[in-house]
C-alpha cells in the first residue's frame, strides 16, 4: 500500500536552542513546507526523561514554539503543537513497548551517553525514549522525518517497530482492509553540509544544549555581539584554509566552521573552499561573523518577541494540538481494533 507523504519531526524543549538544532533540523523543516504537509512537535514528554524544573519547562515549550515560527514555519498551513496535549502519543507508546524488544533498546547509544556511568539511576523514561519517539512519528503514519545525524539510530528503531507491528498483526491488518501493512517505514531525511554541527571549543564533540561552556555553541537567542565573540573565539588550528575538501581531513575544527558557513549560506563546503581556500583563518572568521549575524540576528529578535506573547503562542499550540489529534485519533482507534482491544 502506498502511504500519503507526510513529514513529522520534533525538538525537545530543554533550553539553549542552538545552531546545531537550526542547521541540522529546523532549516530543513522550513524547506519541506514547500513540498509536503508537515507536523512539527515540541516534544515536552521527552523533556521530562531527565531531571527538570517545571518553570523552565513551560518557558522552554514557548521558546521552541517561538523559534519554529521565527525561523519561518507557518503554523496555519502546517501543524505546530506540543506532544503532551495529544494523549495518543503516550497511548501508542504503550502498545509499542509491547512490540519493541529489550535487545533493540539495549543497543541505543544515546541512552548510554545520557545515562553515563550511573545507569542504575537513569529513569525508565530515558531508556524508553526511542519507543515514544517511534510513537510520535507513527501515530500520524508519517513517512519522512528530517533530523540531525544523531537521531539516525532512533529512526532505524522506529522502522523496526513499524515492521514488527505490521508482521505480528498482518492477518488482522489485512482483514481490516489496510493491505500489506498499517504503518509506513518512516524515512530519515539527513542531508546537507551540517547534519552534525560540532562544539566551537572541541571539534570532536557535538554542539549540545547541555555543554557547560556557553562558548561551545551559538544559541538562537544570542545577539550580534555574542555571535561575533563566539565565532572569533572558536577553536581553530594554525594552518590556512585548504582549497580542497581532502585538506580538511584530521582538522575537525576547520571542517566544522566550513560546514557551518556552507549551511548558513546555502552552498557547499567545496564552494566555501573555492572562495576562502589559501586565505588566513581571521579573514574567513570575519566573513562567518557577518554571515551568522545576518542570518541569525533577526531570528533571535523575533523569537524573543514571540515567546513573550504567551496568549499568541498558547493559542498556536492549542490549535495545532486539536488538528494533530484529529489525525492521531482515528489511527489510534484502528491500532486498537487491529490488536484486539474494544474501541
Ligand atoms: P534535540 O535538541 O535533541 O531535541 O534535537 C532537535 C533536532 O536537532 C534533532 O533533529 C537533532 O538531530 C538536531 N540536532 C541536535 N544537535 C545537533 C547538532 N549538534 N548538529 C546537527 N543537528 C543537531
Ligand atoms: N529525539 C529527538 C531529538 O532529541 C526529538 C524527537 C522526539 C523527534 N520525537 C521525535 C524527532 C520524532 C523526530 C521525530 O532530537
Amino acid at each position: 500500500m502506498a502511504f500519503k507523504e507526510l513529514v513529522f519531526s520534533g525538538v525537545q524543549p530543554t533550553g539553549n536552542l542552538h545552531l546545531g538544532n537550526y542547521l541540522g533540523a529546523i532549516v530543513k523543516f522550513v524547506e519541506l513546507q514547500k513540498s509536503h504537509q508537515c507536523i512539527y512537535c515540541v516534544v515536552d514528554m521527552h523533556a521530562i526523561t531527565q531531571p527538570h524544573n517545571p518553570a523552565d519547562l513551560v518557558a522552554n515549550i514557548r521558546e521552541v514554539t517561538a523559534a519554529f515560527i521565527a525561523c519561518g514555519i507557518d503554523p496555519k498551513q502546517h501543524i505546530v503543537f506540543n506532544q503532551s496535549q495529544v494523549a495518543e502519543h503516550a497511548e501508542l507508546a504503550w502498545v509499542f513497548n509491547c512490540v519493541a524488544r529489550m535487545g533493540w533498546l539495549n543497543r541505543m547509544t544515546q541512552f548510554k551517553e545520557k545515562a553515563g556511568k550511573d545507569r542504575e539511576n537513569a529513569s525508565i523514561g530515558l531508556y524508553d525514549y526511542p519507543v515514544l519517539m517511534a510513537a510520535d512519528i507513527l501515530v500520524y503514519r508519517a513517512t519522512h522525518v528530517p533530523v540531525g545525524e544523531d537521531q539516525k539510530q532512533h529512526l532505524e528503531l522506529a522502522r523496526d517497530i513499524a515492521q514488527k507491528f505490521n508482521n505480528d498483526f498482518a492477518e488482522s491488518i489485512a482483514a481490516r482492509g489496510f493491505g500489506e501493512g498499517f504503518f509506513p517505514l518512516p524515512e530519515p531525511l539527513i542531508q546537507g553540509p551540517a547534519t552534525r554541527v560540532m562544539s566551537l571549543r572541541d571539534g570532536s564533540k557535538k554542539m549540545s544544549k547541555s555543554d557547560a561552556s556557553d562558548y561551545s555553541r551559538i544559541n538562537l537567542s544570542d545577539d550580534a555581539d555574542a555571535i561575533a565573540q563566539k565565532v572569533r573565539k572558536a577553536k581553530t588550528d594554525p594552518e590556512p584554509l585548504p582549497s580542497e575538501l581532502a585538506g580538511l581531513d584530521k582538522r575537525p575544527e576547520a571542517a566544522n566552521l566550513v560546514g557551518i558557513f556552507a549551511a548558513l549560506n546555502g552552498t557547499s563546503k567545496d564552494q566555501v573552499l573555492t572562495d576562502f581556500g589559501g586565505g588566513q583563518f581571521s579573514q574567513f572568521k570575519a566573513a562567518l561573523v557577518d554571515l551568522a549575524v545576518a542570518k541569525l540576528g533577526p531570528i533571535g529578535a523575533e523569537m524573543k518577541k514571540l515567546s513573550a506573547d504567551h496568549a499568541y503562542i498558547d493559542a498556536v499550540l492549542r490549535d495545532g494540538s486539536d488538528r494533530a489529534r484529529a489525525i492521531a485519533a482515528p489511527n489510534m482507534k484502528a491500532v486498537k481494533e487491529i490488536i484486539g482491544f474494544l474501541s
